[in-house]
């Protein structure tokens, strides 16, 4: 018995040994290795991973987070532009000739728990994390060889950001971990000097910017590298066609890194991974190019900041709106929060986050690993978003109408865009509503009859309702299938 048990068990391991081989080799590395130009670049499929995860929380957190003014342009805009506000607060604040660099030591993070960050981020429903591993001012989240002094262990928490983070989220298992990484730096002499001579040399990129992206990548595995402060020169500069075609080809990671667009002054919105094209990109109309909403809570500004009023956050309402248009039109959407310098993800974060997540649990269906739908929004009823479901075997498929204004006046709902879409057998239901809907064809809609508020609301249903229609497939035009 037992000698049969383990001939069975060498045959099943050897068995899904051989299929895990063949799986990588006809993925990447072994059969195509991707070269350093776009084109080659370009030809890579994202990682199907990211397109299914829809949602990741973005986290900017460093020294800009102890003035905890403005913006985490703080150092930038008080010393490079000049703006009165900041040269007032300091002038009020800190004794004369105070530096940026002073800030560190007090960016302590001693309430820093990268536990109850994942906890909170895992509750909100998103499915990766990405932290800034080293924002313009050059501070290394992470102890870097190439950055010496200026790094969160040698000053400031004494502690290594990064690992804690990656480990706390790799020890919870639902979310994948990224890093956000500026290429230039303000005040690096390195690149100072570079950018004097026009970016005819790249000492700054040879000596700096490839050891410590390879350094971050070889020491955290991150799966996502989402790149920033690449605009004042061109990817030439930066050796972007060069590090990129090494993360896909021999990387720790190769097999599922996703990066993005953000790699010298012409790949914006044009090469790359994802298109992130500009801050809070939310372009209302389907893309042809798998594209991300990076955007913040705090509508102006990505770091911590005291001064932020109320009325600066989203509200939740607003979130969840955001979060639909972006997925109806193929998006992702990266939704940034701001710790405090003690390492505390402020109260009107957490409710916004729990508020998505609480939403997502019931109509997370119509979100994640969806596809867009035929139409965006509908036609003539505003604020109605459509997404589908993945193809199925079935011959039929969901199609989610969500809508975000109750409509209290007529309590039905038209939408246009399903008209001749429908057939006897559609059902309509509305999701965390046990009933089934009624509904009618009228005047080339379909017009659904909603539930009762009041029977919504008892169910803890708001913020936006998810229709799920049930169309034949045959309705849908091949390129959507
Ligand atoms: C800001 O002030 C610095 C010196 O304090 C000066 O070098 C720089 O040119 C000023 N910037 C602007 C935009 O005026
Ligand atoms: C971090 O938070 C987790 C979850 O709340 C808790 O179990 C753990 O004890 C905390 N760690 C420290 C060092 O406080
Ligand atoms: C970086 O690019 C320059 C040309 O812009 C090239 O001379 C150099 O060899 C590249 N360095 C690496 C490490 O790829
Ligand atoms: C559909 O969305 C776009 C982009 O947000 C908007 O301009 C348009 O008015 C919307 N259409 C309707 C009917 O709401
Ligand atoms: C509706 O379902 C019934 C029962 O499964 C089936 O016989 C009929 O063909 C279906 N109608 C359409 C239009 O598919
Ligand atoms: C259908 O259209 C007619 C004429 O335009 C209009 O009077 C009627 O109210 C419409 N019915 C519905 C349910 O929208």
């Amino acid at each position: 018995m037992k000698g049969i048990a383990s001939i069975l068990l060498l045959i099943a391991i050897t068995f899904a040994n051989s299929l895990q081989i063949v799986d990588k080799s006809s993925i990447s590395n072994e059969i195509y290795r991707f070269e350093p130009n776009w084109d080659s670049l370009d030809s890579r499929e994202l990682p199907k991973w990211y397109d299914e995860a829809k949602i990741g929380i973005f986290i900017h957190w460093g020294v800009y987070s102890v003035p905890s003014f403005g913006s985490e342009w703080f150092w930038s805009n008080w010393r490079t532009t000049n703006v009165t506000e900041y040269i007032d607060y300091m002038k009020v604040n800190y004794k004369p000739g105070f530096t940026y660099q002073e800030f560190a030591r007090d960016f302590t993070g001693e309430h820093f728990n990268a536990t109850e960050w994942v906890n909170l981020f895992v509750q909100s429903g998103a499915k990766y994390v990405v932290l800034t591993s080293k924002h313009h001012d050059g501070y290394t989240l992470w102890p870097s060889k190439y950055s010496f002094s200026w790094n969160s262990v040698d000053v400031g928490l004494h502690r290594d950001v990064i690992r804690e983070l990656a480990e706390a989220v790799r020890s919870d298992n639902h979310l994948r971990f990224g890093l956000y990484h500026s290429l230039f730096e303000w005040y690096n002499p390195m690149y100072i000097s570079d950018k004097a001579s026009e970016f005819s040399q790249n000492e700054f990129v040879e000596k700096k910017i490839l050891p410590e992206l390879k350094e971050l990548v070889m020491n955290y595995k991150p799966e996502v590298i989402w790149s920033d402060g690449e605009w004042e020169a061109s990817y030439e500069y930066w050796n972007a066609t060069e590090f990129l075609s090494w993360l896909y080809n021999d990387s720790p990671v190769a097999d599922t890194v996703v990066s993005n667009d953000r790699w010298g002054h012409e790949t914006l919105c044009h090469h790359g991974g994802f298109f992130t094209c500009v801050d809070r990109y939310n372009p209302g109309v389907l893309q042809p190019h798998k594209w991300e909403n990076a955007m913040t809570l705090d509508k102006l500004s990505w770091g911590h900041r005291n001064n932020a009023k109320l009325d600066d956050f989203l509200t939740s309402q607003e979130l969840i709106r955001e979060l639909v248009a972006t997925v109806s039109c193929g998006g992702n959407i990266l939704i940034n929060v701001g710790p405090d310098r003690s390492g505390i993800i402020q109260p009107i974060f957490v409710e916004r986050l729990r508020d998505m997540g609480k939403w997502l649990r019931v109509n997370g269906e119509a979100i994640y690993e969806s596809k867009p739908w035929i139409y965006q929004n509908d036609t003539i009823t505003p604020n109605v978003w459509y997404t589908s479901s993945s193809t199925s075997q079935t011959q039929r498929r969901n199609v989610y109408a969500i809508v975000l204004d109750y409509p209290f006046d007529s309590e039905n709902v038209e939408l246009f865009s399903l008209f001749g879409r429908t057939d006897e057998n559609t059902t309509i239901s509305l999701l965390g509503y046990p009933h089934i809907l009624q509904w009618s064809v009228v005047n080339n809609s379909v017009l659904v009859k909603f539930p009762n508020k009041a029977q919504l609301d008892k169910r803890g249903l708001n913020l936006a309702w998810t229709l799920k229609i049930d169309v034949p497939v045959e309705q849908i035009p091949d390129n959507f299938v």
